[in-house]
């Protein structure tokens, strides 16, 4: 089951999946009757003991393979602090939750529990691709380079970058910003070198960096050839503070174009309060946008209108936001996301577009998983069950020994009876919405990243 398309659900019942050791999806097969057979029909230099065969035909109950979540945007070192908000919108909360805790994981002992929770967490949500940030340190950055690494998670580490309007225990000066990330670079690139871990430039967000710092940084990206992310349109406040600061620049979003920070391989956060004319700047740069509908939620920062988003091309994807948001989980944030939508279309006054604001369940589902693999340009690799892609997957079990959902015997998938050649259509895409609302990590029976077991639930 995939999502290659908007509200396309894909559905492709008793399909056989090739996948090579390099972790490369080799061949699909429908119709399939017996996966040795075709393993060796389709590499006829193969010897059956080479092959490994893994049969959910086995399985009883409804079981099928998603593409493994994309989070496109999640604060790693913030996760202790999941839960915890209060009555507070996005400057408080920085000042009184966010920078207190970040600035703490400079101790590498605290940074390595934190982030072995957070990477527990996001695997068993299925979630097989991340944009991180951590905190400003450089070695607590490049120690979550080291355990995405081991636990083989697909990830982009983001040293945070910021040089001013931080408290004096936690800023830094821009010549250490710089150097920092350098190395944090110099670490991911040169010493790790993994080809799943990459870093990306992150300057916080425009309040909290110099003019110099982000020009650097934009030369940086470019000179580099690297991923950009930050916060963009979160909150009112925030708005009218980037309006005081940088006067000069048209709109918050031409802040970040007027330091070369937008381009292709940039992720913005938010983008809630975004005007028409920073929309078609974001759209001219082919910038993509992280929808973080739990956080904006929780720290009432405003309902994002991802439709509106959609309709003019701009790639959007799902990011958690650990902590603004308080689930590690992308199911439940694309849960949000579909409820956030239905209120953007219950304060539309046209019933037309009305209507059209609502995402559906596999609309959803596509920006947890294919949208946000082209908000980070990784849609040739992953994002969907193709030939040529990634093998990164999670095994989803609604009927695992504790699941949440409940799924009747007349709701029962026959797809994989072998007697039934065709699987009924409606009936699983009931059992789609039942994942999507009532279904969680207890439904995670395994993942993998590039045919590397990463979780496995039991
Ligand atoms: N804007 C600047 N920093 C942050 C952060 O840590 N979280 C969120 N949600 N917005 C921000
Ligand atoms: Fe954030």
């Amino acid at each position: 089951v995939d999502t290659p398309k908007l509200d396309e659900l894909r559905v492709r019942p008793r399909t056989s999946v090739g996948v090579s050791k390099n972790g490369t999806i080799a061949f699909i097969k429908a119709d399939s009757e017996n996966p040795l057979q075709e393993a060796l029909e389709f590499d006829k230099t193969l010897q059956p003991w080479e092959i490994e065969v893994f049969d959910t035909f086995q399985e009883q109950g409804s079981s099928f393979f998603f593409p493994g979540f994309i989070d496109t945007h999640v604060h790693a070192s913030q996760y202790p602090n999941a839960g915890i908000f209060g009555t507070s919108t996005l400057l408080d909360w920085l000042e009184k939750y966010t920078f207190p805790l970040e600035s703490s994981l400079a101790d590498l002992q605290i940074a390595r529990r934190v982030y072995t929770r957070v990477l527990d967490k996001s695997l068993s949500n299925g979630t097989t691709t991340a944009a991180y940030y951590t905190t400003t340190s450089s070695v607590s950055s490049n120690l979550m380079a080291d355990m995405c690494a081991k636990r083989g998670q697909r990830a982009f580490i983001g040293k945070v970058c910021m040089d001013r309007h931080a408290p004096d225990y936690y800023v830094e000066t821009t010549q250490e910003s710089q150097e920092s990330l350098l190395s944090v670079i110099d670490h991911i690139r040169n010493k790790l070198r993994d080809d799943k871990i990459q870093p990306i430039v992150t300057p916080r967000f425009a309040p909290c960096c110099s003019r110099e710092l982000m020009s650097w940084l934009g030369k940086l990206a470019s000179e580099q050839d690297l991923h950009i992310q930050t916060h963009l349109d979160e909150n009112q406040s925030e708005i009218a503070w980037v309006k005081e600061l940088f006067p000069e620049s048209e709109s918050y979003s031409h802040v970040y174009d007027d330091h070369d920070l937008l381009t292709e391989k940039t992720v913005l956060a938010h983008c809630v309060h975004l005007k028409e004319e920073e929309a078609a700047l974001l759209k001219r740069r082919k910038c993509g946008i992280s929808h973080c509908p739990i956080s904006n939620s929780s720290i009432t920062s405003g309902e994002c209108r991802v439709r509106w988003l959609l309709d003019q091309g701009i790639k959007v994807g799902l990011g958690t936001d650990l902590s603004g948001g308080f689930s590690a989980s992308i199911l439940a944030t694309a849960r949000q996301s579909l409820l956030v939508s239905r209120h953007v279309a219950m304060k539309e006054t046209d019933p037309k577009y009305s209507e059209r604001a609502k995402l559906s369940v596999a609309e959803v589902l596509f920006l947890a998983s294919y949208g946000g693999a082209a908000v980070l340009n990784l849609e040739d690799q992953v994002g969907s069950f193709e030939i040529g892609k990634q093998f990164d997957a999670q095994l989803i079990d609604l009927e695992s020994p504790t699941s949440n959902v409940d799924v009747f015997d007349w709701q029962h998938l026959t797809w994989n009876d072998k007697q039934q050649d065709k699987c009924n259509f409606d009936k699983f895409q009931d059992l789609i919405a039942k994942w999507l609302f009532n279904g969680d990590d207890r439904n995670t029976a395994r993942v993998w990243v590039a045919s590397n077991i990463v979780y496995s639930s039991a």
